[in-house]
């Protein structure tokens, strides 16, 4: 059986300069006949400037995106083991009890888009029920991405032929505008499924969260699909206080340990000093906004060097690196109509028992 993964090397993503000298590698998997070429639209020096600027600002703050180098990446994986994260286990849950409901709002033959897909193992239990014809895996880490799609397509190899599926892949920064559309096939029998689970979207800061999803709703309306596109989503519920902080500040020191490791990117990426024991670990929850606000905070008065600038800390100075937003079902519906996507019955969203995570699956207006 033929299965391609193919990283389309026509795709018109974000930031144009940038595509236009954009990472074109091919690197061998698993499968001789499987090629993969991976586009790359990350600006680094761009990302580099904005974290320095962060850092330095008063008050300091950080991209939840620099959490992720290949510590930090296992860390959070660590966290989803956690008896405190619920979030990963209770959207599985949802996922397994309600698989073939869910799959059947879905259009079959679908281009099924995994944004943020790491190692894609929360797609792949869809790609058979949801009758996916096509997989593009989207993930701003190019190691993650390469494995991810190396073991997707070594589990499809071992599908019969008729149900064989591309594998496409992109490195694209999605809390930036992002622009898949030419990555999609113009296939009316094709509609795409633009899959984001896990709560990532909490992690968006003020209108961008809107901004994302006005942006999928665009790229699933304009695609002349048969039957509407759809997106579906895992979204985080707001629940009693005590569940939602022991989540991020778990009794291990395993969240904490992430939170301090964006210290040790930034003495990487930007060549600067932090001492790692020199800041705690806090989150609290933000009433007013409805999210767990993760913060550093300085144990003592101290000076950081950030590559030529130098940064005075006071003692108990708060620097926030991350925003998870909690959501009640109508709140979040509201924002999905805000972003153009269609309410009442057409907007359908699954829950687990305890209503502590919902799954939505969404149209366009
Ligand atoms: C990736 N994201 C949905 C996680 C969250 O729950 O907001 C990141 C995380 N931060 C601390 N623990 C987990």
């Amino acid at each position: 059986m033929k299965t391609s993964a193919l990283i389309d090397e026509s795709g018109s993503l974000g930031h144009r300069r940038v595509l236009d000298f954009a990472l074109r590698r091919e690197a061998k998997v698993e499968s001789p006949e499987v090629r993969v070429v991976v586009q790359s639209t990350i600006d680094e020096s761009a990302d580099r400037a904005a974290f320095r600027a962060g850092l330095l600002a008063k008050p300091a703050t950080s991209s939840p995106k620099f959490f992720y180098d290949p510590q930090g990446s296992a860390l959070f994986g660590a966290i989803c083991e956690l008896d405190e994260y619920y979030p990963t286990r209770t959207e599985a849950r949802i996922f397994e009890r309600h698989r073939a409901e869910i799959a059947s709002v879905l259009p079959g033959g679908s281009q099924w888009v995994d944004l943020g897909c790491g190692d894609g193992l929360k797609a792949r239990g869809w790609l058979e029920p949801a009758h996916a014809r096509r997989y593009v895996g989207v993930d701003i880490a190019e190691p993650w991405l390469r494995s991810a799609l190396a073991s997707l397509v070594a589990t499809l190899s071992k599908m019969p032929p008729s149900r064989s599926i591309d594998v496409v892949g992109v490195v694209a920064d999605f809390t930036r505008p992002f622009d898949l559309h030419e990555l999609l096939l113009e296939e009316p029998s094709m509609a795409p499924v633009f899959f984001y689970p896990g709560s990532s979207i909490g992690n968006f800061v003020g209108d961008d969260a809107r901004a994302f999803l006005a942006s999928v709703r665009d790229h699933i309306e304009r695609h002349p699909a048969s039957l509407p596109g759809k997106l579906m989503i895992g979204i985080d519920l707001v629940k009693d206080r005590s569940t939602l902080r022991a989540a991020y500040d778990d009794a291990v020191g395993v969240t904490a340990a992430f939170n301090r490791n964006v210290l040790r990117v930034a003495n990487r990426l930007l060549d600067a000093d932090f001492d790692l024991s020199a800041f705690e670990h806090r989150a609290i929850f933000n009433e007013t906004h409805g999210r767990i606000e993760m913060q550093l905070v300085s144990l003592r008065p101290q000076t950081v060097h950030i590559g030529e600038a130098v940064r005075r800390f006071e003692q108990g100075e708060v620097m926030v690196t991350e925003y998870s937003h909690k959501y009640t079902v109508d709140g979040f519906a509201t924002l999905l109509e805000s972003a153009g996507f269609a309410g009442g019955d057409r907007l359908r969203c699954w829950r687990d028992e305890r209503d502590w995570f919902g799954v939505f699956v969404a149209e366009p207006a």
